[in-house]
């Protein structure tokens, strides 16, 4: 099983997404190859945002080792699932999308019950509280995408 989170940047919600996927993976025993990318080449090579640092630390995962890329078209191909933060990651997502790709593309929150179609907020441009929101929503979404992948 095979899951790559994309946001904007790839430095504050999608490195969130992956380890809170790799936490939630870990504890239920469950081997997910995960990684993260951006649909903007802006933050290549660059560590998450410090403020995603902050919130991922407070959680107990260590994401200072996290770098940022951007999302290439092999990735249709080598992932099982590619899932969106926003609706317009997944509308970039499906513009690049090459024909005969085998990833299901999805937003995060279509694995919460009663949140499907909902975005994951930007909280790149707001204060440090957004990165807790955004803490909630990516680990809602985890456990949600878990229990579909073991149920
Ligand atoms: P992300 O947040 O998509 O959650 O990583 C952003 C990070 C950087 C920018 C926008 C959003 N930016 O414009 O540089």
């Amino acid at each position: 099983m095979s899951v790559l989170f994309v946001c904007l940047g790839n430095i504050c919600r999608s490195p969130l997404a992956e380890a809170a996927l790799c936490c939630v993976a870990k504890e239920a025993g469950v081997a997910v190859r995960i990684d993260s990318a951006g649909t903007g080449d802006w933050h290549i090579d660059q560590p998450p945002d410090p403020r995603a640092q902050a919130a991922a630390l407070k959680n107990g995962i260590d994401i200072s080792g996290y770098r940022g890329r951007q999302v290439q078209v092999a990735d249709f191909h080598a992932f099982q699932k590619i899932v969106a933060m926003d609706k317009s990651n997944l509308s970039n997502l499906r513009t690049l999308c090459p024909t005969g790709a085998t990833a299901e593309l999805s937003l995060l929150l279509d694995h919460v019950p009663g949140r499907g179609g909902q975005s994951v907020a930007d909280p790149y441009y707001g204060d440090d509280s957004g990165f807790d929101t955004t803490w909630a929503d990516v680990m809602a979404g985890a456990e949600g995408l878990m229990r579909k992948l073991a149920p």
